[in-house]
């Protein structure tokens, strides 16, 4: 990082990287930034200071899961929002209005989480989502059905690891797939680390309006959907369902995407363990767990508030702190787990941190999961003679995005 090249810290005006730059510089694509892993190395908990305020970074796997489980540690954006001196007052009230936080369930703490939480659990149970299955491989299938009539090679991310769970969520929640383009740019601006303030309100107010005219349509005619289900079977508000069902849209199909590349990218980056799991589909279910907590694409994450002085690991954070818990460096903990740093598909499953853990682990983690076994199965299983189509060191990497992963993977196939 010479002194001469802009970072995007130094891009303004904007929102500042959530961590300082050399937390999100690699020196492979698989493994966690070098400067994390020697922060981790250290301490499990670390004051590090970044913008010239305070930051707990967690890197600890025990330390992590504590933080998570203890809501002590605040996800509520009332808190976030108040801390951060570099929005205007306009800018603050804007976030914090009711058009813009109702429903937000993944920025509330009990018991206004609890509700909202129990209201969609009901829709995501591992019954639902193997009901789902059959659905999901056909999606697969028709992808890579048209990646062969395409040729022997094609860029995975748009020939498959982001259409495939875009349009599964899509299915799922009611939202034309047809539409796609009216919320993919929006939702891929919004996940940039750094996006300017006013495009980032930009953006927002434009998946919004998608999304309240899609609601009015389904209150008006409702269908046999997820969402059309919400509107008939509860009271929620209109700004209520919209804020929902944008987080749902954004967290289920980014970040399964960007698993489905990253992994096989790492998969074809180590070929015998590809081959074992080619070799013995049965070992799909611990692949996926395991690839999971190797890639850890939520690098910049979860983020709290401590609302007291609590005890984490020896460390006393402040009540008013922001605490950082890395999932990539928790996921690599030696104590937790043995050869950390090798993928390993046969691995006994563990409790990784890749989908959090606590209140807000991920709802939509058995969603995912059916989403990946099936993928790389499938894609092995179709896919003849699969390799990278260009040197691995040209493949562009996501560390400029919230979610981790890779811009782009040309990928080839032997001609059948
Ligand atoms: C929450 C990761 C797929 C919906 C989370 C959290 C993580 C995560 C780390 C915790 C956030 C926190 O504690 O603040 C992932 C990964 C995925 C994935 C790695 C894919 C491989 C999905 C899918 C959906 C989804 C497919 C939707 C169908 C959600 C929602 C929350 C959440 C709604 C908030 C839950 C709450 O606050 O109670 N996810 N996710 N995610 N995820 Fe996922």
């Amino acid at each position: 990082t010479g002194a001469t090249t802009t970072t995007p810290e130094q891009a303004e005006p904007g929102f500042r990287l959530p961590l300082p730059e050399r937390f999100f510089a690699r020196s492979n694509p698989f493994d966690p930034p070098p400067a994390l892993v020697e922060e981790a190395g250290t301490t499990p908990v670390t004051e590090i200071v970044h913008g010239g305020k305070p930051i707990w970074l967690v890197t600890g796997h025990a330390e992590a899961r504590a933080v998570l489980s203890d809501t002590r540690f605040s996800s509520d954006l009332r808190r976030l929002i108040t801390r951060m001196d570099d929005l205007t007052e306009e800018q603050k009230a804007d976030f914090l209005s009711e058009e813009s936080s109702a429903g937000s369930f993944i920025s509330m703490d009990p018991p206004d989480h609890t509700r909202y939480r129990k209201l969609l659990t009901g829709q995501f149970t591992v019954r639902r989502m193997r009901v789902l299955e059959p659905r999901i491989a056909e999606i697969v299938d028709e992808h890579i059905d048209a990646m062969l009539a395409g040729g022997t090679s094609a860029d995975l991310v748009p020939a498959f690891a982001l259409p495939v769970p875009s349009l599964v969520i899509c299915e799922l929640l009611g939202v034309p797939y047809g539409r796609r383009a009216e919320f993919q740019e929006s939702t891929a601006r919004l996940l940039r680390l750094n996006v300017p303030i006013d495009e980032l309100l930009r953006e927002r107010d434009r998946i919004q309006d998608f999304m309240r005219d899609l609601i009015t349509a389904k209150r008006a005619a409702p269908g046999d959907d997820l969402l059309s289900g919400l509107i008939t079977d509860s009271d929620l508000t209109d700004n209520e369902l919209v804020n929902i069902a944008n987080l749902l849209l954004i967290a289920g199909h980014e970040t399964t995407a960007n698993m489905l590349a990253l992994g096989t990218f790492a998969l074809l980056e180590h070929p015998a363990e590809l081959a074992r799991l080619r070799d013995d589909p049965s070992l799909a279910d611990r692949a996926v767990e395991e690839l999971l907590r190797h890639l850890s694409i939520v690098h910049a994450g979860p983020t709290r508030t401590a609302t007291e002085d609590i005890e984490v690991g020896g460390t006393v954070i402040p009540a008013g702190a922001t605490v950082m818990v890395s999932v990539p460096a928790a996921n690599r903990d030696g104590g937790q787990w043995p050869d950390p740093d090798a993928l390993d598909l046969a691995r006994e499953r563990g409790p990784h941190l890749a989908f959090g853990h606590g209140v807000h682990q991920c709802l939509g983690q058995q969603l995912a999961r059916v989403e990946m076994t099936i993928g790389f199965t499938k894609l092995l299983a179709r896919l003849p003679g699969l390799r990278l189509d260009t040197a691995a060191a040209d493949v562009p990497l996501r560390t400029d995005m919230a979610i981790y992963g890779v811009h782009a993977l040309p990928v080839a196939w032997d001609a059948p």
